[in-house]
């Protein structure tokens, strides 16, 4: 199976998918990691593992829809089995989303359907919820909404701050899409008219 991974910064979340690929030998290649931003720090260490990289930057005049098409056309050219977005911090078009219909994934640094959009970890703590955590979904056109592959869970602490407590979720980030991408590969997750199917042995 192909991957191509899209990120916009740091790239933890894609190495960690490299690193356990490896690692574990999958029947899958991440055949290009693409940014929207040459500031992305992951592309340095996606090179590193010998991966091509890509970027496809949005430029003054593009509009969302023209961004979009480029970006598909960018992606289409490896033709990956899965799209995984990894810190990939655009919103995409409708049209975009739904070419790449059951074969998209995001990771959420919330236990969704709580704290959609930005500064998860903060609202988190301002609402005093007691368990946080990371969600990894389908991508549908509605941001953070779409099917919900699996979730892993940590403590809020009550001297967490934001960075510990994003830490604390990063860790378990790290072990949580690594597994759903590789259940992806070996075909053990399914997207079906708009629900996950999971195999009973992943249960
Ligand atoms: C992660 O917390 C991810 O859940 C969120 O953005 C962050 C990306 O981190 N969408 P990294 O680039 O994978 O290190």
């Amino acid at each position: 199976k192909k991957i191509v991974i899209l990120i916009s910064g740091r790239g933890s979340n894609m190495e960690a998918i490299i690193r356990s690929l490896k690692a574990e030998d999958w029947p899958a290649e991440i055949a290009a990691v693409i940014s929207n931003t040459e500031k992305a720090a992951g592309l340095a260490t996606a090179e590193n593992a010998g991966i091509a990289t890509e970027v496809v930057s949005r430029g003054e005049f593009s509009s969302r829809q023209s961004y979009d098409t480029m970006l598909s056309e960018a992606i289409d050219r490896y033709a990956p089995d899965l799209v995984v977005l990894a810190g990939f911090m655009r919103i995409l078009t409708a049209e975009f989303v739904r070419h790449y219909e059951g074969r998209i994934i995001n990771i959420h640094p919330s236990l969704l359907p709580a704290f959609t959009g930005l500064h998860t970890h903060e609202r988190a703590i301002e609402a005093g919820v007691r368990l946080h955590g990371a969600t990894v979904h389908f991508v549908t056109p509605e941001l953070d909404a779409g099917p919900i592959i699996a979730q892993a869970v940590v403590p809020v602490l009550p001297d967490d701050t934001e960075a510990s407590l994003a830490a604390r979720v990063l860790e378990q980030e790290h072990r949580l899409y690594p597994r759903v991408v590789r259940w992806f590969v070996e075909g053990k997750v399914r997207f079906d008219a708009g629900r996950v199917r999971l195999d009973d042995a992943i249960n």
